[in-house]
């Protein structure tokens, strides 16, 4: 099992640079597959995921070129409506390919994403809000097989039963091509990827509006030219660093972020009494004295993001008095806090609420990492605790943090990967 040696009892200082965003490029890149000409999509993280959708796009008949965080896509021969499970359990992202694929081929199959380590995580509000389009959606076999109408109907409204992420991202999507047809999305998720992606679509030629707010009216045009397309920077990779720094008593400044997409983490820190400076492009944070416990709920954007709750669990273990965290996201979100346990923090966990009650200073151990975020709660754990910490299964963290150890080690941690022996 591949692992992190964290060297605890360290505060990171220093300045290092944003990424671009993983959840922007992911449905940005899936979208590509809709496009017949040259796309070029900047500032592009080289992480797992982004190698996962890339091989994708190969795999159904698209040539792309990564390099300096660089992704052309150009238009390949032959589409071919089929991506395998295989490629669509390494990554959930990897279903929103269903609806622009099918929208190409007139029709797609993709493996059904199975459930993973945060909760069930279905996909009823994309294949619903499909067969709303007129999609006729079958399942067989693990497959989800979805086949385009004759013709789409003038106006078409769907309302998701939850302001999804994914499913947002895939109807804005397959409905930018919908020719002839007005299409209404209600309760749509906010997150700033969903206007990233909007902005990229009409940069194609789409005719997409109201992103970042509940309704997303699209009016389907007839097809969607080449174009060149910065993805914004990833506001989970800053809010864990920002986390980092606060957890270690430090003083770090990330360049190339946007504060305006992290509101709900910094009205926190400073209400935690950190120290926080916006600039311009750039997000300083420091210690200022002992932290505050707070209660926080993750909620759909412009709430507090369920990606950083393992993190700021992690911060909270050593703030004394007790905090109060609630997962409004995902059903599974606390798998991790039996690790966190084991190094010394005092958390309890009942449904959907963690009490997090602050111990003075955890204590190195040998843990696991459920998945991304949760690895990087691991390691920011460690870093701030008494000793050695052994993170094992790891590899999670490089689908989610570019150049983690190397950003670590700028602002000074001691920190070896050991890969997988296999
Ligand atoms: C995206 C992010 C992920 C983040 C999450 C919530 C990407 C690549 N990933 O994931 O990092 O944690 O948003 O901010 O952008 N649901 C259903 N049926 C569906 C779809 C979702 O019940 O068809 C439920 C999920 O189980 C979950 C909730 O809705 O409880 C939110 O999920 P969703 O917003 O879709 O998350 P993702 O798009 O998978």
């Amino acid at each position: 099992m591949s692992q992190l040696v964290v060297m605890g009892n360290t505060s990171l200082k220093g300045e290092i640079k944003a990424s671009g965003s993983k959840n922007s490029v992911l449905p940005i890149l899936a979208a590509t597959v809709m496009i017949e000409e040259p796309v070029v999509i900047k500032n592009v993280p080289e992480l797992r995921d982004v190698q996962t959708m890339i091989s994708i796009l190969q795999q159904i008949g698209k040539t792309v070129s990564f390099e300096n965080e660089t992704v052309t896509v150009m238009p390949g021969e032959i589409l071919v409506g089929n991506v395998p499970y295989e490629l669509v359990k390494k990554m959930r992202a990897s279903f929103n390919i269903i609806g622009p694929l099918a929208m190409i081929c007139g029709w797609a199959k993709v493996g059904k994403p199975g459930g993973c380590n945060i909760g069930q995580r279905p996909v009823d509000f994309h294949l619903k809000g499909l067969e709303a389009f007129g999609f006729r959606i079958t399942e067989e076999h693990g497959d989800v097989m979805a086949v385009i109408p004759n013709s789409f109907e003038k106006e078409i409204v769907y309302a998701l039963p939850f302001p999804s992420v994914g499913a947002t991202e895939q109807l804005m999507t397959t409905a930018a091509l919908m020719e002839g047809s007005k299409i209404t999305i209600e309760n749509a998720a906010r997150e700033p990827e969903i206007s990233d992606l909007q902005n990229f679509l009409n940069a194609c030629g789409a005719q997409i509006a109201g992103a970042s707010t509940p309704t997303i009216k699209i009016t389907g045009v007839r097809n969607l030219h080449g174009s060149e397309y910065s993805v914004i920077p990833d506001r989970i990779e800053t809010g864990t660093y920002l986390l980092g720094t606060i957890a270690t008593k430090g003083d770090v400044k990330i360049h190339g972020t946007r504060s305006d997409h992290l509101i709900s983490l910094l009205s926190i820190l400073e209400e935690m009494g950190a120290g926080i400076e916006k600039g311009q492009d750039y997000l300083h944070a420091f210690w200022k004295g002992p932290l505050k416990p707070v209660r926080i709920s993750s909620e759909p954007y412009p709430g507090f993001p369920t990606d950083l709750q393992p993190i700021i669990t992690a911060v909270l273990a050593t703030v004394e008095g007790t905090s109060v965290i609630e997962e409004n996201v995902f059903e599974n979100r606390f798998g991790y806090v039996d690790e966190l346990n084991r190094m010394g923090a005092r958390i309890k966990v009942s449904s959907s609420h963690a009490n997090i009650c602050g111990v003075d200073k955890l204590s190195g151990a040998e843990v696991v990492a459920p998945d991304i975020r949760a690895g990087a709660a691991l390691v920011i754990a460690g870093l701030a605790a008494d000793g050695e910490t052994i993170i094992n299964n790891v590899t999670h963290l490089f689908r989610g943090y570019e150049r983690f150890q190397e950003k670590l080690r700028t602002l000074g941690a001691k920190i070896t990967f050991y890969p997988d022996e296999e």
